[in-house]
């Protein structure tokens, strides 16, 4: 394990069919506190390895994954490993806005419920925490009890991410969270990606926004066809990058 990381792909390869590499090699760390950008082409593997990340790729069937996913140094591409445990503390915020069909109380206090936290007083206070984490609380504070399906696109997205912030997770993957949204919701996205980050959450978030990896993230992966690329620095992968190819994506040239 590389110093301080708390999370680190060891050779990491995605088959989908037997046939087809999705992902080869993939070599990343990601540390606390600290935000990447996971970019490229469509179809070049970035939720692929996104999904790795929470094991949410055992849910396809044909879907095989070899090499070591280590979180605090322990791997956890096994088959013995609790999927519960990992999907706890490594959250996930899809694309498109997907909160349960309850209540945004219900939405925010459903997992710790799960986990056995019955006391209404510390739901209440997990409910206010969590929206305020996601920049939400002022917004919806007095309809606690309206279905989620009342809010804009942009408040569900903050409401799937306050519910992803209940459970504490020390991980946070994005796969595209923001390319539903307008630009002030995206800003508003963004400023809560800078107070998790602050708190010393780990945030790995895939975007097709160039502009937007460049603002909110500290290291930038850039994959192509099943590799990545390119790893370094955000300031190094948009300022110098190595490869001719990372210059020739955040140049416009294809993708
Ligand atoms: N469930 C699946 N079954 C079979 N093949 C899949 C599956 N999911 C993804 N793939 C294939 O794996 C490759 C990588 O897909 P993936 O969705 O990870 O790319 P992506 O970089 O996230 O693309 P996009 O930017 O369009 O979201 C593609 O060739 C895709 O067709
Ligand atoms: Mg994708």
């Amino acid at each position: 394990m590389s110093e301080n990381a708390l999370l680190e792909t060891h050779d990491v390869r995605v088959r989908y069919h037997d046939t087809h590499d999705a992902l080869r090699n993939i070599n990343l760390t990601f540390c606390p506190g600290e935000v990447t950008a996971l970019i490229g082409p469509s179809g070049c593997g970035k939720s692929t390895f996104l999904r790795c990340l929470n094991l949410m790729n055992r849910e396809i069937p044909h879907c095989h994954i070899d090499g070591e996913i280590d979180y605090h140094g322990q791997n956890i591409n096994t088959k013995k490993q609790n999927l519960y445990d990992v999907r706890r503390n490594i959250g996930m915020v899809f694309q498109s806005p997907n909160p349960f069909r309850k209540s945004i109380y219900d939405n925010i206090a459903f997992a710790p419920r799960q986990h056995g936290i019955k006391d209404r007083a510390r739901l209440d206070e997990i409910v206010e925490q969590s929206l305020r984490r996601a920049a939400l609380w002022d917004e919806v504070k007095d309809v606690l009890n309206k279905s989620a399906y009342a809010l804009s696109g942009g408040q569900r997205q903050r409401l799937c991410i306050a519910r992803t912030l209940a459970m504490n997770p020390e991980v946070v993957l994005m796969d595209e969270p923001c390319s539903a949204l307008d630009p002030i919701s995206t800003h508003a996205i963004e400023e809560t990606i800078g107070a998790i980050k602050a708190e010393g959450i780990c945030v790995i978030i895939v975007t097709h926004n160039i502009e937007q990896a460049a603002r909110i993230s500290d290291k930038t992966a850039f994959f192509l066809l099943g590799d990545c690329i390119e790893w370094n620095t955000t300031e190094v992968i948009f300022n110098n990058p190595h490869d001719q190819r990372t210059k020739d994506y955040l140049t416009g040239r294809f993708g």
